[in-house]
């Protein structure tokens, strides 16, 4: 039985000051408990901060957004995975939708920062999931499962056991629209299917996470799916009782 894990992606929100007020406010309503792993996944500049404010709490784990795949060096604007980590970071976010949409991040690019990531010792969490127009033509699991092997193309066989997947229908992204729990259960059956045979039949240490539109009202319901091991939350992070409520369910 996995355990399942709660990770907040605040995009673009919360600057230093704001992330230490939030996190004090949420460890002081939320006591360690070792049945579910939560996970923040702050914005760079509010990554030291962070971590030193979840020092004392090693149940409540710290990701980076993004990565850059070298290990440092000319690249304007970016963030290295060992970095990340001298800020306390052991998960990586890779390859959510808007790093693909708005960021012109292809499926290549995120199978080097996963490597990166895996590299440096952070965990890879790498996001997959269709936009409204693949789902349409009914090409949801082609998609999806070109994003997965391509993303997990230079990662070792004990990387990929390790790893985590996140699906995240673009469609479903900030849009109030949630997969329904079935449906999600079927993407997720896809990806299971695929560390099994990829690590020859133990994939059990893989968690596959659910992302899109989720709130207080509907985590019961799509963390109890079938193969739905974790949520991957955005709007619903950014409140603090909200997010409370979301990991105590
Ligand atoms: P929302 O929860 O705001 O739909 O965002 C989901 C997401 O993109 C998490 O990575």
């Amino acid at each position: 039985m996995r355990k399942p894990v709660f990770a907040a992606n605040w995009k673009m929100n919360y600057g230093p000051q704001e992330t230490r007020g939030f996190l004090l406010k949420f460890l002081a309503s939320y006591p360690p408990r070792d049945d579910r792993t939560v996970i923040f996944f702050p914005p760079a500049v509010s990554l030291a901060v962070a971590g030193f404010a979840l020092r004392d709490r090693p149940d409540v784990l710290l990701g980076v957004q993004n990565i850059h795949w070298e290990e440092k060096g000319a690249f304007t604007g970016e963030t290295s995975a060992q970095m990340a980590r001298d800020c306390g970071a052991t998960v990586a976010l890779v390859g959510h939708s808007e790093r693909r949409q708005l960021f012109g991040e292809t499926d290549e690019m995120t199978a080097r920062k996963c490597a990166a990531a895996a590299r440096a010792g952070l965990t890879p969490l790498l996001c997959v999931g269709e936009r409204a127009d693949e789902r349409d033509r009914g090409t949801t699991q082609p998609v999806v499962m070109r994003q997965l092997k391509t993303g997990v193309g230079r990662l070792e066989k004990t990387q990929l056991a390790s790893m985590l997947v996140a699906y995240e229908p673009v469609w479903a992204i900030g849009t109030g629209k949630t997969a329904r729990p079935e449906d999600a259960t079927i993407v997720h059956s896809a990806i299971r299917r695929y560390f099994r045979e990829a690590l020859s039949g133990s994939a059990d240490s893989v968690a596959i996470l659910y992302g899109g539109s989720v709130n207080a009202d509907n985590t019961a319901e799509l963390i109890a799916a079938p193969e739905v091991d974790g949520l991957l939350v955005g709007g619903a992070s950014l409140d603090v009782d909200t997010w409370t409520r979301i990991v105590s369910t």
